[in-house]
Formats: C-alpha cells, structure tokens, sequence
C-alpha cells in the first residue's frame, strides 16, 4: 500500500525547515548507504548527527507525532530519526531496496524498516525529473508531490529516483517500524479505521454500528500488533 499524506507541512513550516536545512552542511549521500544501494546512489545528504539535522529531524517528528492520517496510516511503533537529502545537476538513486534493519552508530536503537516515507521540501514546478519510482506486481508508481506533502510506500519495495536535470530536489526521508509488521494486515486496519472515521462524520457518532466497529478494529489490533 502506498499511502499521501498531504499538507504534513503548511507552506509556513516549509519555509522554516528549509531556512534550517539550507544552512547545514551537506555531504556525500553515500554515508547511510548498504551495499548494494552505494553502487546506485548519487546525491548530497544533510551531515548525519550534526546539529542543524538533529534540530530539523526534531522538527518534522513533531509534526508527524501530530498528523493523525500518517499515523493511521503507519500504525509506528519506532522512527528512525528523518534524513534529508538533495539531488541536482544530474544527480539520482537508480533502483534499489533499503536495508531490512537500520541501527543507530554508537547508540541502543535498532528498527526493522516496514516503512519507507519521502516528505517532499521543494516545489515540483521548481526541478525537472526527481520523481521516485516505486515499483510493485501492478508495474511502476511514479510520485512527485507538492511541497510539505508526504509519501508512505513499503520499505521492501524496489525503488529508485530518477535524475534530476534541472533545478534542485530537497527531500526529508525515514525509515519506520510498525506495530503491525505484516502490509496487508496493516492495509486493512488503516481501510477499516477510514471507514469508521466516514462513518462517524455522517451518524454525528450516535450510531451503534461505529461502537461494533471500532470494537472490531482495536480487536484486530490486539491480534495483529505490537506495542
Ligand atoms: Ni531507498
């Protein structure tokens, strides 16, 4: 399931963010890469640990701890701390999968990737090419979303960046473990809360059925996550 979270920014907190990043020092994006992904990937990363990305990190795990449509979505359990990274001049991330379990260097954090997510920082009018592309059985997905608008996809899908020619492609990016490990499980969870939620709105939340509803989904819950 790949899932937008739209507005998870407003233009105001964008601009704020990226007032932060644009200050920071970038380096050679092949810091946080496995193996496989260092042969494919070519751009610039926000220096990992440094102050400028703890303090941006921060700022964007606030706002995820606030959106309810990300959370309903993700179902987290553990989030790696947000990354950022910009691609120009020709810069891109052939195709690749991410790393299974994503530790922290020189600290007791470990998480097994269920999730991947792009939280996109600069207009798409504002670069050429830069759309991820991720695949699945159903072909190719292409997504380049607005600014401050956020993309889930499944971290175990192949995926790549395609070259941006023009402009630059800022990005925050991060790696989440789920309560429920298991996509589809997850997926239905998420289609019976929206349901629920819909529900809700039209009965002004008197009706009994949302009662059996939700006590069906927190049920499933119980079954399927970890807390
Ligand atoms: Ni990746």
């Amino acid at each position: 399931m790949m899932v937008k979270v739209e507005g998870l920014l407003d233009a105001e907190e964008v601009s704020r963010l990226r007032e932060l990043l644009d200050a920071g020092e970038w380096v050679d994006g092949n810091e946080t890469s496995g193996h496989q992904s260092r042969l494919a990937k070519r751009n610039q990363q926000l220096k990992q640990g440094s102050q400028v990305a703890r303090q941006a990190g921060n700022f964007v795990l606030d706002a995820l701890g606030k959106a309810e449509e990300f959370i309903a979505a993700a179902l987290p359990l553990k989030v790696f701390p947000p990354l950022f990274n910009r691609y120009e001049g020709g810069e891109a991330f052939g195709s690749h999968v991410d790393n299974s379990i994503r530790a922290l260097p020189g600290q007791d954090f470990r998480l097994r990737s269920d999730l991947s997510a792009t939280l996109f920082l600069e207009p798409p009018e504002n670069y050429t090419g830069g759309e991820l592309i991720v695949e699945d059985l159903f072909g190719e997905h292409s997504v380049k979303l607005a600014a401050g608008d956020m993309v889930l996809y499944p971290a175990s899908s192949v995926h790549r960046v395609e070259p941006v020619t023009k402009g630059a492609r800022t990005a925050c990016f991060f790696w989440l473990q789920s309560m429920v490990r298991d996509n589809s499980a997850r997926e239905q969870l998420y289609r019976l809360d929206r349901s629920i939620r819909t529900l809700t709105q039209r009965s002004g939340g008197e009706d009994e059925v949302v009662v059996e509803l939700t006590s069906l989904y927190h049920n499933l819950m119980r079954r399927w996550a970890d807390a």
